[in-house]
């Protein structure tokens, strides 16, 4: 008996991240945990109220998948609660990236990782953009000559959507210093000195969220369910 609730439990579970990413398009890591941890913690349930009883006692057996059931169907509804839009990154390969003619390369590494593009433009920004860009950096010694150069010549800006992909990108991209990235990272792989190291990522939630608005109006964010989303993510 136990099994078979599990198995329904996983079923609803399914279902419900199925209907999410239908219906509200995306489903977030915390939405997706939660539907696991309620497949999961049902599997727990069962056997936990089903020790108490006479494992040949089948009404307490029965009592104990009764009790389970309500509680994991409030797991199960708690979950629409978090099916949020899942979370997104603004990425720019900077002047020197474009020009050095490395924009398939590097979105060719967030395309195979998984993550899904959802806009993108090729622009000049001014020297006031890109100081509204970089304001957090105004008062380090830096500061105009990064503007100057960000200002110099075409940039690609994207936004970038994915489970974690902002932390993630910020590993895909390596260190600021290009000698202190990583081997197999984009600054490791592509670049060589800190100012010229070819691209731009969101360094957090909050700063995404400003960046995105920054760099694109709303109409230019697309949303879509790609293809492979449901290969992509999956609980098991
Ligand atoms: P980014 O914002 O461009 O993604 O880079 P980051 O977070 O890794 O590094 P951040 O501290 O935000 O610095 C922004 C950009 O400023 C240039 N920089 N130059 N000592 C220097 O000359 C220096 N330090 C930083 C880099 O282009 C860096 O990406
Ligand atoms: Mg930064």
């Amino acid at each position: 008996m136990s099994s078979e609730i599990y198995r329904s439990a996983s079923r609803a579970a399914r279902s419900l991240l199925f209907y999410a990413s239908k219906h509200k398009h995306h489903v977030s890591s915390k939405g997706r945990t939660a539907a696991a941890a309620a497949a999961v913690s049902y599997k727990g349930t069962v056997p936990a109220l089903a020790s108490f009883t006479d494992s040949t006692n089948t009404f307490n057996r029965w009592i104990a998948g009764a009790l389970a059931l309500p509680a994991a169907a409030y797991m199960l509804q708690d979950q629409e609660a978090y099916a949020l839009q899942m979370e997104r990154t603004f990425i720019a390969i900077k002047p020197d990236g474009v020009q050095r003619g490395l924009i398939s390369d590097i979105i060719e590494r967030f395309e195979r990782k998984g993550f899904k593009l959802v806009a993108i433009k090729l622009v000049v920004p001014s020297k006031t953009f890109a100081q509204k860009h970089y304001y957090d950096l105004k008062d380090r010694p830096f500061f105009n000559g990064l503007c100057n150069f960000l200002s110099s010549g075409p940039v690609l800006a994207m936004v970038w959507e994915g489970e974690g992909v902002i932390t993630y990108g910020r590993k895909l991209i390596g260190a600021t210093d290009p000698q202190k990235s990583e081997p197999g990272t984009i600054r490791g792989d592509l670049a060589i000195v800190v100012g010229r190291n070819i691209i731009h990522g969101s360094d957090g939630p909050e700063t995404a969220k400003n960046e995105i608005n920054l760099w694109f109006k709303p109409e230019e964010l697309t949303n879509y369910t790609s293809n492979q989303e449901k290969w992509t993510y999956g609980v098991n």
